[in-house]
């Protein structure tokens, strides 16, 4: 399956965990590209199968818990157009101090509802990407490998 995985980062654990993701999807078969939420075209997004999108927690503009502020032009640019029979999933990382934990997450689920999108699977929100790297990965492949068998 082609699968284009869309991250945004300020401090590179959003990156590191969207590489894991991909290497595991990529062990699976899969074609997977990742990119930038700012270098997405609409010919990207038209031709994947499946859509990832992975997200820190931020705040924007006083709202707390959004998604990183390179997700606004992206979303803004597509919100009117519907995605009926395209796949997603979400990949979230945030910090349980805030109030809304991965609060990210929870927009992006909103949007792909609101663009007709299809959720494959749960999201996963990963609490102090940085404070346990090694469980937080083992967190992230797992998540992948049963992506996977749910995409297969
Ligand atoms: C200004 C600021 C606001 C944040 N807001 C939230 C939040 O609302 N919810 C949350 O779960 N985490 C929040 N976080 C934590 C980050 O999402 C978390 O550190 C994440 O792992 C950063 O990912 P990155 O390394 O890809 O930038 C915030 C961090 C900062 C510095």
């Amino acid at each position: 399956m082609k699968i284009l995985l869309v991250f945004a980062t300020n401090s590179g654990g959003t990156q590191l965990a969207s590489q894991i993701v991909a290497e595991t999807l990529t062990k699976n078969n899969h074609q997977v590209t990742v990119k930038e939420v700012r270098e997405v075209s609409p010919a990207d997004f038209a031709a994947a199968d499946l859509i990832i999108l992975a997200s820190p927690s931020w705040d924007y503009e006083s709202l707390e818990g959004q998604p990183h502020p390179d997700y606004r032009p992206f979303m803004e640019g597509i919100k009117d157009q519907k995605f009926a029979g395209k796949k997603f999933a979400v990949i979230g990382l945030g910090d349980s101090s805030y109030t809304y934990f991965c609060g990210a997450v929870n927009v992006l689920e909103d949007f792909i509802k609101k663009i007709d999108g299809t959720l494959v699977t749960d999201s996963i929100k990963i609490d102090g990407f940085y404070l346990d790297q090694s469980t937080n990965s083992q967190k992230l492949d797992m998540w992948a490998q049963n992506l996977a068998e749910k995409i297969s």
